[in-house]
């Protein structure tokens, strides 16, 4: 012990605090020198100094002297840990903010290739070890086995072979592996030099367009996957084939970019031919154009084969493919600009779905403004009040996170039966309304069997993550699409009220819903505002909010 003393006083001789550890031993040294204790007989009584009073006050400034030192060392040190750790965190959030974030949904016909596709990137960009990847392999044999031993005619399509482990890593649940069909929206994340992406890989098959629009009302960007193999291309496309009906909705739900992959360009049937490809992009571009996206500004189109990974994260070789002198699937993911966001505007972010865990637990992406961790919101339209306990980003938790991205937002305050898909969470102070009913401006696509759409017309309505039964209750006004030269858009409208109209007709009418839904005018928030009609399994329209009732008011009258 005593050596130990001797070595702390030794190592620092000018007496400076730069070891507070050891300056406690020093202090240690003063109040019971060594002779003290060996001397303990001749101790005065407990309380009693042996010191000179003069020597007594001496050692008692010194020992509060040393104290105050302490005390204020201390106090540095922990204020410079702060400043640590507060540079540390602006260090973390420019990186964050460094990588932009992007959200992309894989839409097009069953089977095309889209999870394939996504278990592909994840594979490219180090999300998945190639142990994972055999044992995928081998789980994709057996079942390729049963399937061979249990066709089922009910799937009508082909059977579940070796080839599908790919797809596993997107495919997670049992029955999709079984079927080689995505059900639920897989969701992923990866990231490349610039940029960080939520995967949303959506289903294809026509029993599943609800979750597909959900997947699709998330995403900034999208996939549109077509497969180059021959009859799969021709089927995808045609009348009732889903790559049709996922581009007008992903159109609809605002998916403002596109990136068309034609895939399956390996297949025997294909073996890269230039000309299959430019045949299947000549077809796609005008109808591209006809579902409203500017085909020059917002859409690229190129070849690549999911399953072999080929034009994917480096370019074509030109081995493989000759005549491809455009970029790979990574490169246009890093180049593709979206429109910005509103990081200062009032926060909105449409829940997609909940569960229980320490508290409740929300999911959605955040359409504009931001929220942190602490934040006191209001989820409407039942107007629960509630505390942002934590927020996650990906896998990780973050104090904050703004528009794009998508989160689970960990809440106190409310119970999980009282939260429904479809409602919002948004601020305190600049709340989103709630209706039963609100105007808006509607493009029939396609009624069943040449229905006509009239006053009392039911139907499902899908906007943002709500999803409810609605009647069409008046017809207002119908717009004529013909006059288009005609610049007065009042002249557009016929002066009578329609008390029907056909395929094709765009009509503003006034839609009635029984539940309180959360919703804004197109113009004023085109997120919260564009929607779709479905019945029977069929999109039957696509729309957007025209006007809604007096702030307040749920109804307009
Ligand atoms: P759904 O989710 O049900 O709509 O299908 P999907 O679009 O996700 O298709 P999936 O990735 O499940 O692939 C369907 C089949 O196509 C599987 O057998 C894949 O192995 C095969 N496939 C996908 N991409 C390619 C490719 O680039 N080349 C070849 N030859 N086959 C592919
Ligand atoms: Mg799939």
């Amino acid at each position: 012990m005593e050596d130990e003393r001797t070595l702390a006083t030794v190592t620092h001789p000018s007496g400076l605090p730069d070891d507070w550890s050891k300056e406690d031993e020093e202090m240690i040294v003063e109040e019971h020198p060594p002779e003290a204790a060996d001397n303990s007989h001749d101790s005065p009584p407990q309380g009693e100094s042996l010191l000179e009073p003069e020597q007594h006050n001496l050692k008692e400034e010194v020992t509060s002297q040393l104290k105050s030192l302490q005390l204020e060392a201390r106090v540095k040190e922990k204020e410079s840990i702060a400043n640590d750790l507060i540079e540390e965190i602006e260090e973390l959030d420019e990186e964050e903010d460094k990588k932009r974030h992007l959200n992309v949904v894989f839409i097009g016909h069953v089977d095309a290739g889209k999870s394939t596709i996504g278990g592909q990137i994840l594979f490219l960009s180090g999300q998945v070890d190639d142990r994972t990847i055999q044992k995928y392999e081998r789980e994709a044999k057996d079942k390729s086995r049963e399937s061979c031993n249990n066709i089922k005619p009910e799937l009508n399509h082909q059977i579940v072979g070796a080839d599908w482990y790919m797809a596993y890593i997107m495919d997670t649940n049992e029955e999709e592996r079984i079927k080689g069909i995505t059900v639920e929206v897989g969701r992923a994340h990866f990231e490349t030099e610039s940029t960080r992406f939520t995967i949303l890989d959506a289903p294809g098959h026509k029993s599943y367009v609800p979750n597909m629009i959900s997947g699709a009302s998330q995403a900034d960007i999208g996939v549109l996957v077509i497969s180059a193999r021959k009859g799969e291309f021709e089927t995808g496309f045609e009348k009732g084939g889903q790559t049709r009906e996922h581009v007008l909705l992903a159109k609809t739900l605002g998916v403002v970019k596109l990136i068309v992959v034609v895939n399956k360009m390996d297949d025997s049937t294909v073996k890269w031919s230039k000309e299959r490809f430019d045949e299947i992009e000549s077809k796609i571009v005008p109808f591209l154009r006809s579902s409203g996206y500017n085909v020059k500004k917002d859409v690229q189109f190129l070849p690549i084969s999911g399953l072999m990974g080929s034009n994917m994260k480096t370019r074509l070789d030109k081995s493989i493919c000759d005549w491809w002198d455009g970029p790979c699937l990574f490169e246009v993911f890093n180049s593709i600009e979206v429109p910005p966001r509103d990081p200062n505007g009032p926060l909105r972010m449409p829940i997609i779905d909940k569960y229980k865990d320490m508290g409740v637990v929300v999911m959605g992406k955040v359409e504009s403004g931001g929220i942190h961790e602490g934040d006191s919101l209001l989820v409407m339209p039942n107007k629960a009040n509630v505390k942002v306990l934590a927020i996650f980003c990906d896998e990780n938790k973050v104090k904050r996170a703004g528009p794009g991205e998508n989160i689970r937002v960990r809440l106190s305050g409310v119970e999980e039966e009282d939260i429904l898909s479809g409602f919002v969470l948004t601020s305190v102070a600049n709340p989103v309304g709630a209706v039963n009913e609100f105007k808006a401006q509607l493009q029939i696509l396609e009624l069943l069997d040449n229905a006509i759409f009239t006053a009392g017309y039911k139907a499902v309505l899908h906007i943002h993550a709500v999803v409810e039964e609605c009647e069409i209750v008046e017809l207002i006004e119908e717009i004529d699409t013909r006059k288009k030269k005609e610049t007065d858009a009042r002249k557009k409208r016929s002066k009578h009220k329609p008390l029907f109209v056909k395929n094709g007709a765009v009509v503003v009418c006034r839609i009635q819903v029984n539940n309180l839904i959360c919703i804004e005018k197109f113009s004023d928030f085109a997120q919260l505002g564009r929607f779709t009609l479905r019945t029977e399994g069929k999109t039957v329209a696509v729309g957007k909010v025209v006007e809604l009732p007096p702030a307040g008011n749920a109804t307009f009258v």
